[in-house]
């Protein structure tokens, strides 16, 4: 058996004029919103306050009723902003609440919703959130980027071994490797910054699907809300009815987060990797590590672990949202509804895992001596010794060869690769002259990689410096 509605009397007062009976209790229980859009009042009211002043100036409503509509409006804000408002799933969602609360203290509340449809409401809600929560992760990317780069100063000529295919590849800096991060976080922000760009756009005026005959003036509001570009000149979206359709904003936000997830994940494997007894390369902060409950030497650790396993679910926030817009016909259906949980989540999870990343990260010491060694394995500098080759004429692909040789001799000798004789070498390729050690000094090898996006030492300081700029 199904239950009747218990709603109280108003609340299908928006909707309710053509029905006999109201939803019933689980109709109300499936169909709410208020659960996860509350958080959107702060936009509502601001929306509301725009388009009521819009009413106002365009003479639909009075001035009188205008200010009555604001200061109910502002006190209701206040109620929500000290946790006193209460919110009734029985009136859906968050427009709902608000309005019937409104109405209850100010009559010309009844007048809001002129011209308005909640289908261009919450389109425009969702812009100004948008706007807002790309000025947060901006924020929260820049400060990660500072770490990153502060941390990546302190290494420019502590080496590491490079990686391809998790084999030891060719020397880096540690501050060459911690600067590729600062490109993917980089490029993070890049992505929110262009997001924020065409998230400047108000829908509002939009109506149902296909505007009003009301003398509605968008410019005003578009204006009243922020949504200008940079000479002040009003942004408004150019068709009603892809305004209350359009979801792309939704899935490029969700899309960035997911790339942003990737790059979480990506960097957490290498310092897990790093952290390991096996590589030893990085000591991690305790605040940011667990123990375990029966090996008493472990330090785990769980903030990469966890940043790693939370990437998953920014890529799944993406992929819920292509497949919830993908069949819909246009323009609004009550799908879309369902394209606030994942937006919410991308938001809160990127945040989080920002601040946990960048907390990590500035808590993380690299342990300079087992860097060193590491990076003191002479066949990472096989490839020089190929260019070594190189400079006295030897074609690329027969200097390769021969240095694959010296390789193998070594191996065979059980000997480490520059600890053969010059004899030896020769009878290899008789390039190799009496100074063919002399580049298995890792200080000057990384001196001999000073062009652009090369991980030389004044490279990496002038990357340094750009980063500098670009953070202030
Ligand atoms: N809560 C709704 C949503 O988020 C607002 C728009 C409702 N519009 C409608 N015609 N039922 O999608």
């Amino acid at each position: 058996m199904v239950k009747k509605s218990s709603a109280p009397p108003s609340a299908q007062a928006t909707w309710g004029g053509r029905f006999a009976e109201g939803p019933s209790a689980l109709m109300l229980r499936f169909s709410e919103s208020i659960s996860f859009d509350a958080r959107l009042a702060p936009f509502d009211i601001q929306g509301s306050k725009a388009h009521s002043a819009m009413l106002a100036a365009t003479g639909l409503i009075s001035t009188e009723e205008r200010d009555a509509i604001h200061a109910g409006l502002d006190a209701i804000l206040n109620e929500i902003n000290a946790g006193k408002f209460r919110w009734e799933p029985a009136l859906e969602d968050v427009h709902m609440n608000i309005e019937q609360a409104l109405v209850k203290r100010v009559p010309a509340a009844a007048k809001l919703h002129t011209a308005r449809s909640r289908n261009d409401q919450i389109a425009t809600d969702m812009h100004l959130f948008f706007k807002d929560a790309a000025t947060r992760l901006h924020d929260a990317l820049t400060a990660l980027l500072r770490v990153i780069t502060d941390l990546a100063a302190g290494h420019v000529e502590t080496f590491v071994p490079g990686y391809t295919h998790l084999q030891r590849a060719q020397p880096v800096s540690v501050a060459h490797h911690l600067l590729a991060y600062a490109e993917m976080f980089g490029r993070d922000r890049e992505r929110i910054e262009a997001f924020a760009v065409r998230a400047n756009e108000c829908p509002l005026g939009s109506g149902a699907i296909a505007g009003t005959s009301l003398p509605v003036d968008r410019a005003l509001v578009a204006k009243l809300l922020g949504f200008v570009d940079a000479r002040g000149r009003p942004r408004l979206t150019a068709n009603s009815m892809d305004a209350v359709a359009d979801r792309d904003l939704f899935i490029e936000f969700a899309a960035a987060c997911a790339l942003c997830g990737v790059h979480f994940s990506r960097v957490a494997e290498d310092i897990i990797l790093w952290n390991s007894a096996e590589f030893g390369f990085i000591s991690l902060p305790d605040a940011f590590t667990t123990g375990s409950s029966l090996m008493p030497q472990k330090k785990n650790p769980d903030s990469l672990e966890l940043l790693r396993g939370k990437s998953a679910r920014l890529q799944g926030n993406l992929h819920t949202l292509l497949t919830l817009v993908k069949g819909l016909p246009l323009t609004y259906n009550r799908d879309l509804q369902e394209d606030k949980p994942p937006v919410f989540d991308s938001l809160d999870t990127t945040l989080l895992c920002l601040d946990v990343l960048r907390e990590t990260l500035r808590g993380t010491r690299f342990n300079v001596a087992r860097c060193a060694a590491a990076a003191a394995d002479p066949l990472l500098l096989a490839t020089d010794l190929a260019d070594y080759l190189v400079r006295k004429g030897v074609p690329f692909r027969e200097a390769h060869h021969a240095v694959g040789g010296v390789v193998a001799l070594a191996e065979k000798n059980g000997v480490s690769l520059n600890a053969l004789s010059i004899e030896q070498v020769r009878s290899v390729n008789a390039a190799f002259d009496a100074d063919w050690t002399d580049i298995f000094d890792i200080k000057k090898v990384m001196r001999t990689r000073e062009r652009p996006g090369m991980p030389g030492p004044r490279q990496t300081a002038a990357q340094l410096t750009h980063w500098k700029k670009r953070l202030v």
